[in-house]
């Protein structure tokens, strides 16, 4: 009998990771990467901001899931050099490499996105086999957002600015395929199903959460 793909998930304890490492838990031989000490089998630890631990993480790896992020807005470089290190620790080893990515970071000149892309290229660029997936924010990070922005007495938001949010299971799901199956480059993005401005998400959570706000749209600075 075959033995199992391998898989590394970097970022497995993450809100796509963990969805993800559950899901392969059957069908593969699961890693999940984390800078904290194992929590059960299958963790194994390992720093992409410092090195450490990567090699033993990698080793008769077959196939990476790369949803690890810094998820750093202030210092959105943090991604390209986590992404850097990695490909760094593989030493000859080709693994195929799977990576999420977002959808827009080639349209929206956000740091974040651009840094995000310029990861897509190192991937791009690595000499192993390679399948990129872009999808929309997921439901938890807009809710996030909606949540700080209605913390202040008006509910300020961006005037223009649409999500069009998905499921975390959803992405999870693709990446299931993806990771099971040969390397694809750039595939099809993947979106939530309907687009909604943010001031209509956000009276959709003012109304859910039982709080009353006015809500104010505000031009958004830039070209995003
Ligand atoms: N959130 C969204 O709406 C969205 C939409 C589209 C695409 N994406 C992309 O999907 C990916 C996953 O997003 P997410 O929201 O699931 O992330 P998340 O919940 O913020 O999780 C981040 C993960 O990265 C790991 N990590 C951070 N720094 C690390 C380091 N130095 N070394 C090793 N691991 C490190 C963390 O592991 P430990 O803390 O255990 O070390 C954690 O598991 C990201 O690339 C993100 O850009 C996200």
């Amino acid at each position: 009998m075959a033995s199992p793909t391998t898989v590394l998930v970097t970022g497995g304890t993450g809100v796509l990771g963990r969805e993800l490492a559950g899901l392969l838990e059957d069908r593969a031989e699961i890693r999940v990467l984390s800078r904290r000490p194992p929590q059960r089998p299958g963790f194994v630890q390992g720093d992409l901001e410092t090195g450490d631990g990567l090699a033993a993480a990698l080793t008769d790896v077959d196939v990476i899931a790369h949803c690890a992020s810094a998820a750093d807005y202030r210092r959105p470089r943090r991604d390209v050099a986590q992404t850097r290190r990695l490909l760094d620790a593989l030493d000859g080893a080709r693994p195929h490499l799977v990576y999420i990515s977002i959808v827009g970071v080639d349209r929206i000149p956000f740091g974040f996105f651009q840094a995000k892309l310029d990861a897509e290229r190192l991937v791009e660029d690595s000499g192993l086999p390679w399948t990129i997936l872009r999808a929309t924010e997921f439901h938890d990070l807009v809710l996030m957002f909606l949540m700080k922005l209605a913390r202040a007495p008006v509910a300020v938001v961006p005037r223009g600015a649409c999500f069009q949010p998905v499921d975390v299971s959803d992405v999870a799901e693709r990446m299931v395929e993806l990771v099971l199956g040969p390397s694809a480059g750039r595939v099809r993005e993947l979106g939530g199903p309907r687009v909604e401005s943010m001031a209509e998400l956000m009276r959709s959570y003012l109304t859910a959460a039982h709080r009353r706000r006015p809500v104010l749209k505000v031009p958004l600075p830039g070209g995003a």
